[in-house]
């Protein structure tokens, strides 16, 4: 019986791969550069503008997921946030950052949108509203990707080795926006018993995950957290894109890296 359900689950696996690249309309894997790649395309047509790339790889390396996805308030869900150009413009979203005024590695962060520009700024305007593939983008992540820990999947990096290394330091508070937080006990890491004979415990760091999502990413939206073991949650549902399957399937590694998750016997 449990033979059967693990065999049903690989052959779900196998099906949602198929269903993924033709949902996307692509035939090949992602590559390491695309991995975390977001087209944001609500407005920007109606606009005769093309449509804007969100790259997760250069800024989860700056920032965390926190800071974006709570502080700042971006859905998790391509095009979930239905970002207006009005609010880019008043310092909301990518206008957050993306002001003209805001210092990052010695470099103001160059402006979002605007109402009128000057076809100097036209190029400004393209850095996000990408009309085509720009090659450059590709080349920089190679460079940025060749000095960290590497993957077998999703951007081929390491990530969470990177950030403990320090070769990467994602900042968590903005001034201005954040507001600051008393530290919280950061639970101890635990176990999930996948309960098919012969699969290996799934060991869950609450500490490695605090790094990038503070408690708030997670609960209560994802994971009650209320205690362990009240929400039930399996792979099929996972592949779905729930519970862990929320950041699993697109940003941070991939499922398909089932080695990394169902990784140790019980330790407990
Ligand atoms: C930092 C990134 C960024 C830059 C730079 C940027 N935009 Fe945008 N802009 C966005 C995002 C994100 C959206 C929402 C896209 C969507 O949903 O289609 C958007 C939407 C728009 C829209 C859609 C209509 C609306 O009212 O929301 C217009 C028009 C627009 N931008 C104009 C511009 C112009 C003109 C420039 C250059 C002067 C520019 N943007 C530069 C990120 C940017
Ligand atoms: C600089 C801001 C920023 C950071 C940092 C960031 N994100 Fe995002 N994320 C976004 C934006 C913008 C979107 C697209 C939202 C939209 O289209 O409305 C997004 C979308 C997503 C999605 C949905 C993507 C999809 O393909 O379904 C997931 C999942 C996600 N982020 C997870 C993460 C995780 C995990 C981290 C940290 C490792 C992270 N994000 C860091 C801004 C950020
Ligand atoms: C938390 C701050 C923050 C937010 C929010 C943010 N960015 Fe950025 N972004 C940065 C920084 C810092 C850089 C690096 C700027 C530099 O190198 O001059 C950057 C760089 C970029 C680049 C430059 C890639 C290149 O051509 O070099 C693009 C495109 C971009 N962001 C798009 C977006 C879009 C689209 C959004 C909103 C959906 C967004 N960013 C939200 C901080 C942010
Ligand atoms: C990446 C997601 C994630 C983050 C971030 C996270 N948690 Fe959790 N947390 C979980 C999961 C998964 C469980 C188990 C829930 C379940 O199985 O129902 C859990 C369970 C808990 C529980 C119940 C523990 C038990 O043994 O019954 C508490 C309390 C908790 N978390 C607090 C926190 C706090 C405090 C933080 C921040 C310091 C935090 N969590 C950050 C995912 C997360
Ligand atoms: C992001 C972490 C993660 C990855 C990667 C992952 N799993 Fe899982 N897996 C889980 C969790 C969590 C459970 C549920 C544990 C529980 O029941 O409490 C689970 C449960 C399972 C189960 C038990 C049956 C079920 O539906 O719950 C099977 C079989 C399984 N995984 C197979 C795989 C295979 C095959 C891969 C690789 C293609 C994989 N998993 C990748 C986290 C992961
Ligand atoms: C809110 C987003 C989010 C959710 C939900 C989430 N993770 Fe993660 N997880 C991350 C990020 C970000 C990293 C850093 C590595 C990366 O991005 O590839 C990570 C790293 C990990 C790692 C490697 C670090 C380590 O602990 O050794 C494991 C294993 C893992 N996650 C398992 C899980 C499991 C199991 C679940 C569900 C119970 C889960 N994650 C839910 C975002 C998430």
């Amino acid at each position: 019986m449990r033979k059967i359900l693990f065999v049903v689950t690989c052959l779900l696996i196998v099906c949602f791969g198929a269903f993924q690249s033709e949902g996307a309309g692509k035939k090949r894997r992602t590559m390491p550069h695309e991995y975390g790649n977001v087209l944001i395309n609500n407005f920007s047509a109606n606009a005769k503008l093309p449509p804007v790339v969100f790259e997760h790889w250069s800024h989860r390396a700056k920032f965390t997921c926190r800071l974006c996805h709570v502080d700042i308030g971006f859905a998790m869900k391509v095009g979930g946030t239905e970002i207006k150009a009005a609010e880019n413009m008043k310092g909301y979203f990518c206008g957050t950052c993306h002001n003209g005024r805001l210092e990052y590695g010695g470099r103001k962060v160059f402006e979002s949108c605007s109402r009128q520009f000057t076809n100097d700024d036209a190029k400004r305007c393209e850095r996000c509203h990408a009309s085509q593939k720009n090659p450059n983008r590709e080349a920089e992540f190679y460079k940025f990707a060749e000095n960290l820990p590497k993957e077998r999947f999703g951007n081929g990096i390491n990530w969470e080795s990177a950030e403990e290394k320090g070769l990467i330091k994602p900042v968590d508070f903005l001034a201005g926006v954040s507001i600051k937080r008393s530290t919280m006990a950061i639970q101890k890491d635990f176990s999930l018993n996948p309960k098919v004979e012969g699969l290996p415990n799934i060991i869950f760091s609450h500490k490695k995950h605090t790094v990038w999502n503070g408690c708030e990413v997670c609960h209560p939206d994802i994971f009650i957290g209320v205690k362990r073991g009240l929400t039930k949650y399996s792979m099929p549902e996972i592949f779905e894109g729930k519970y862990c399957g929320v950041c699993h399937t697109s940003v941070a590694f991939p499922l398909m890296d089932c080695q990394r998750c169902h990784i140790k016997p019980v330790q407990l």
